[in-house]
């Protein structure tokens, strides 16, 4: 089983819509049971909440339901996890100064590590910018390279 973490700031846009767009993509080829996937923010002002409203509406119109409750990150995330994955550089760097040791700082990936158009850049926060829509394709299309780059089935 491998346990992946989504990581953006506020838990409400960026990290939670890769959550469910991970689930969608290993529901969809049938490999539910290999992955526990989940999300949490670095900032923690929106626990308890559901995921922002436009993030929700743009989401179900591709028939995307998200579902999961902000939270903030702590460190059993990052102990229990095998992927800790930031949607963007500030966010990397702060959980990074979080980690304890080096084996756990070797779970930190950046999530647009693989992508071929912006390698290690961010994923916009359309909490500022509202880009919902680019913010879709971006995390969709990364979460499928994850699944073929370092998710790739093995048996
Ligand atoms: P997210 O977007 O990190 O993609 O969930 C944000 C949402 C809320 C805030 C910042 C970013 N905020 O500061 O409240």
């Amino acid at each position: 089983m491998k346990h992946v973490v989504f990581v953006c700031l506020g838990n409400i846009c960026r990290s939670p819509l890769a959550e469910a767009l991970l689930k969608e993509q290993v529901n969809k080829l049938g490999r539910k049971d290999e992955f526990h996937i989940d999300s949490c923010g670095t900032n923690g002002f929106h626990n308890g909440e559901k995921a922002d409203p436009r993030t929700r509406a743009n989401a179900s119109e591709h028939g995307i339901d998200v579902r999961s409750i902000s939270r903030q990150l702590t460190l059993g995330d990052i102990m229990d996890a095998d992927y800790v994955i930031t949607m963007a550089n500030d966010v990397h760097e702060h959980v990074l100064r979080f980690c304890r040791n080096e084996e756990q700082r070797q779970k930190i990936h950046k999530f647009r590590k693989f992508d071929p158009d912006a390698p290690d850049s961010d994923v916009p926060d359309p909490w500022y910018n509202d880009r919902f829509e680019d913010v879709f394709q971006i995390i969709d299309r990364n979460c499928a390279i994850w699944l073929e780059k370092e998710f790739a089935q093995t048996t």
